[in-house]
């Protein structure tokens, strides 16, 4: 599964790079706000950060318009996925944009009618905000099986975004399932690395070492 982090706070990104574990970037607008960056600035700074896919957003309603801001946003840099909301404006949007050899990725998919939209449409990323379902008591990991099943069934290329994963469950979970991507905030895929028996052994051999009175260095 590829690892993209959501957030456009280039310091965190570029800690996440070093060590690997980034295969793209998504920002929304939001995202851009808590930055403080100006969109265009913040996301050709992180474009020349990273190899993978950098997610963009339009903010315009219309296709027409969107079309014209994902054209605008697709001539930052080479690896700008246009990222266009599950409407039938966007789904417009995501049909031209692709067709001009755009990456496009919709965003805003609670459902998996939405979903088998975006992949006729030619989305190349479609993303399920799998915390936001689970906000109002719904089981986003439902959705993203439901979409791997028609994905599957009919051998559609749109990779699976996994978006608003919220805990280290949502990402195992989306993982288990067969997401293609997931990107979650740079504090989710830190506290991947955690587990309480992994401190509990640590501190068992350092006080074991300690009473060898050895030294490695
Ligand atoms: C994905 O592209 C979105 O930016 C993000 O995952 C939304 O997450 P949130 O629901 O936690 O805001």
């Amino acid at each position: 599964m590829k690892f993209f982090v959501d957030t456009a706070e280039v310091d965190e990104i570029a800690e996440l790079n070093d060590l690997g574990m980034v295969d793209g970037v998504t920002t929304n607008p939001s995202l851009i706000l808590k930055s403080g960056r100006d969109i265009l600035d913040v996301t050709k700074e992180i474009a020349g950060m990273v190899d993978g896919p950098v997610s963009a957003e339009v903010v315009a309603l219309e296709a027409d318009a969107m079309i014209a801001e994902g054209r605008k946003l697709a001539k930052i840099a080479d690896n700008i996925a246009v990222k266009v909301p599950l409407t039938w404006a966007g789904l417009k949007a995501c049909k031209v944009l692709s067709s001009e050899g755009n990456m496009v990725n919709v965003t805003l998919c609670f459902s998996a009618n939405q979903a088998l939209l975006a992949a006729k449409a030619g989305a190349t990323f479609i993303s399920p905000f799998i915390g936001r379902l689970d906000d109002i008591n719904l089981d986003g990991m439902d959705l993203i099986a439901d979409i791997r099943q028609i994905y599957d069934n009919y051998g559609f290329e749109t990779q699976i975004l996994a978006a608003s994963i919220r805990s280290v469950n949502h990402a195992f979970q989306a993982a288990l399932i067969g997401s293609d991507v997931m990107t979650a905030p740079p504090k989710v895929i830190k506290q991947m690395a955690e587990h309480p028996l992994t401190d509990k052994g640590l501190a068992a051999f350092l006080a074991d070492w300690e009473k060898t009175g050895q030294q490695i260095l």
